[in-house]
C-alpha cells in the first residue's frame, strides 16, 4: 500500500504512479467495470445545402450504461449522454437546430465561438420544453476545440451535470495544412473530462447540500466521454488528444503516469505558434487544450490528474477541507494502450503550427476591473458559516452570494457597452479564496499577465477561459468585434456551473 505522500514522492521522482482507479469513490457504485473502451461522441458533420451546414439537434432524456448491470438516468444530445462531436469550417455557414424534448426550459450555447448575440445560446435565449430554436452563424475563427452545453438561466449546472454537453470542431486551411494527427476517433481524439457522483445503486446524483454549492458540484467518480474507468487502444504512433474540462468544478492538474512529456498545440481557441513540451498541464472548468502524446512503444499508461499543492487559500470550516481534499486528490483518468510500434519509429510534430497576432497592450481604449466575489457582505448567512466564528469573521455564507462587481446575475443589468471593433483589457480580480475560471462570451482574448507575471508557457494563445487564482488578478486583452446588436447582450461569468447559477454572472453588449 502506498500512501499519498509515497506516491507523490515517485511522481516526483517521474517514474510510474499508479493511482487506484476510482479513488475518489467513497460514495459511488460498488463494482465498477475496469478498462472500459472510451467511448467516442459520434462526429456530426451536418449536411451541406447549397449556401449552409444544417446540423440538428434534440435534447432528450436516455439511460445510459457506465455499470455493466445498470442503466442510469441521465439527458443528451441526439443520445442518452452527452452530444455528438460538431465539426465545421471557418467560412462557411452554420444552421443548427435544437429541439428541446425535455421537461424544462433549455438552451445550448457555442462556447468558444464567434457568433452573432442571437445566436449565442445565452439565457436570453431559452427554449421552452417542446420548442425549437435555431441558431444561424458565419464561421469566422481559426481551427479550434470548442464546446457546446446548456446555458439556462439557474439550471447550467443541474443540465450540464445530466448530459447537456458535447464539443465542437472548427477546421481551417492551417489546421488542414499541417503534419497533425486529424482521424477522428482514431488518432484524434475528444476527451471529454468530468467528475459526477454516483450513489450505491447507480444513479447519479446532482448534490443539494450547501458546501456543494457555494464551492461547487464536484464528483466521486471521474468520466471520460461518459465512460467509466477508460481505456483508449492507440493505433498509431501520435494521438492528439482535444482535451476538455468539462466538470462542473473540478480542477484537473493532467500529467502521463509514465512520467513522460507531452506537447500542447493548442489552447481554448486555437493552435498555438509552436508545439510546447509539458509534463503537467492544469486546466479548470470550461478550459480546452490540444495535446499530441507519444503512444509508440508498448506498456500501457495512463493520463492522471496529480494532487497540487493547496492552490487554494484557507477559508474556513468545512470550506477548507473540501477545497483541499479537492487538490490533494489523485485519480486516474484514462488508460492508453500505445500502438505496439517501436519506439524508434519516427515521431515527428511541426515546427511551427498557427500564426498569432499579439495584440498590444496599446490598442486597449478601456480599462475594466471584474471583481470576482462570493460569501461576503449580503448578511444572510443564516449562520451556515463552517464554524462559530466563521459569521462574524467572514460574514457567512450569503444565502449563494455569488457576484461580480459587487451584484448578482441580473437580466436587466448590462455592466458593459462595447462598441464593435473596440479592442479593451479586462483585468479579473479573485477576491475570494478559491480559484475562478473567467469565461467571455464571443471574444477571443490574450492574456497580458497574472499580478505582473507573464502568462504560463500553457496559456500562449487564445483563450476563451482562465484561471484566476485565489486573490490573484489576471489581464486579458480581446477586439470586441461586431456585429453589434442593441438588443441581445453576451455573458462574462464563472465557468464554475454553480457559481454562474448562483449570480457569478454579467452581461455586456457590442453595439
Ligand atoms: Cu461555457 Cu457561458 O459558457
Ligand atoms: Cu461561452
Ligand atoms: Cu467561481
Amino acid at each position: 500500500m502506498t500512501t499519498r505522500r509515497d506516491a507523490l514522492k515517485t511522481l516526483l521522482a517521474g517514474s510510474m504512479i499508479v493511482a487506484a482507479p476510482n479513488a475518489l469513490g467513497a460514495l459511488a457504485y460498488i463494482d465498477p467495470p475496469l478498462g472500459q473502451k472510451l467511448k467516442i461522441p459520434p462526429l456530426l458533420d451536418g449536411e451541406v445545402n447549397g449556401v449552409e451546414r444544417n446540423f440538428s439537434l434534440t435534447l432528450q432524456q436516455g439511460l445510459t450504461r457506465f455499470y455493466h448491470d445498470v442503466d442510469t438516468a441521465t439527458w443528451g444530445i441526439n443520445g442518452s449522454y452527452l452530444g455528438p462531436t460538431l465539426r465545421m469550417r471557418d467560412g462557411e455557414r452554420v444552421r443548427i437546430q435544437v429541439s428541446n424534448n425535455l421537461n424544462e426550459n433549455s438552451v445550448l450555447h457555442w462556447h468558444g465561438m464567434n457568433v452573432p448575440a442571437k445566436a449565442d445560446g445565452g439565457p436570453h435565449q431559452h427554449i421552452m420544453p417542446g420548442g425549437t430554436w435555431t441558431a444561424a452563424f458565419q464561421v469566422r475563427q481559426p481551427a479550434a476545440s470548442c464546446w457546446y452545453h446548456s446555458h439556462a438561466m439557474h439550471l447550467s449546472g443541474p443540465q450540464v451535470y445530466k448530459g447537456l454537453a458535447g464539443m465542437l470542431i472548427v477546421n481551417d486551411d492551417t489546421s488542414d495544412q499541417l503534419d497533425l494527427p486529424s482521424e477522428y476517433g482514431v488518432d484524434d481524439i475528444p476527451v471529454i473530462i468530468q467528475d459526477r457522483i454516483f450513489d450505491r445503486e447507480g444513479n447519479m446524483v446532482y448534490p443539494h447540500r450547501m458546501e456543494d454549492h457555494m464551492i461547487g458540484v464536484r464528483g466521486n467518480t471521474i468520466l471520460v466521454n461518459g465512460t467509466l474507468n477508460p481505456l483508449f487502444h492507440a493505433r498509431s504512433g501520435r494521438t492528439r488528444l482535444r482535451l476538455l474540462n468539462g466538470a462542473n468544478a473540478r480542477n484537473f492538474t493532467l500529467a502521463l503516469s509514465n512520467g513522460q512529456t507531452f506537447w500542447q498545440i493548442a489552447t481554448d481557441c486555437g493552435l498555438m505558434e509552436e508545439p510546447v513540451e509539458l509534463t503537467q498541464l492544469v486546466l479548470t472548468p470550461g478550459e480546452r487544450a490540444e495535446i499530441i502524446v507519444d503512444t509508440r512503444g508498448t506498456e500501457p499508461f495512463k493520463l492522471i490528474n496529480v494532487p497540487v499543492p493547496a492552490s487554494n487559500v484557507p477559508y474556513y470550516g468545512l470550506f477548507t477541507e473540501l477545497l483541499m481534499e479537492m487538490d490533494r486528490q489523485a485519480f486516474d483518468i484514462l488508460t492508453l494502450e500505445p500502438s505496439g510500434l517501436s519506439l524508434s519509429d519516427q515521431f515527428s510534430l511541426p515546427r511551427q503550427l498557427a500564426h498569432i497576432d499579439w495584440i498590444p497592450e496599446s490598442a486597449a481604449t478601456t480599462t475594466r476591473l471584474m471583481l470576482l466575489q462570493m460569501g461576503e457582505g449580503q448578511g444572510n448567512g443564516g449562520g451556515q458559516g463552517g464554524g462559530p466564528r466563521s459569521r462574524r469573521e467572514f460574514g457567512g455564507w450569503g444565502g449563494g452570494s455569488h457576484k461580480i462587481n459587487g451584484r448578482k446575475m441580473d437580466m436587466n443589468f448590462i455592466e458593459a457597452t462595447i462598441i464593435a471593433g473596440t479592442t479593451e483589457i479586462w483585468e479579473i480580480s479573485n477576491e475570494t479564496p478559491m480559484i475562478h475560471p473567467f469565461h467571455i462570451h464571443k471574444v477571443h482574448f490574450q492574456i497580458l499577465e497574472r499580478k505582473g507575471m507573464p502568462p504560463l508557457a500553457s496559456e500562449r494563445g487564445f483563450k476563451d477561459t482562465v484561471n484566476v487564482p485565489p486573490h490573484g488578478r489576471v489581464k486579458v486583452i480581446a477586439k470586441f468585434t461586431g456585429p453589434g446588436d442593441p438588443m441581445i447582450p453576451y455573458m462574462f461569468h464563472c465557468h464554475i456551473l454553480e457559481h454562474e447559477d448562483h449570480g457569478m454572472m454579467g452581461q455586456f453588449m457590442i453595439v
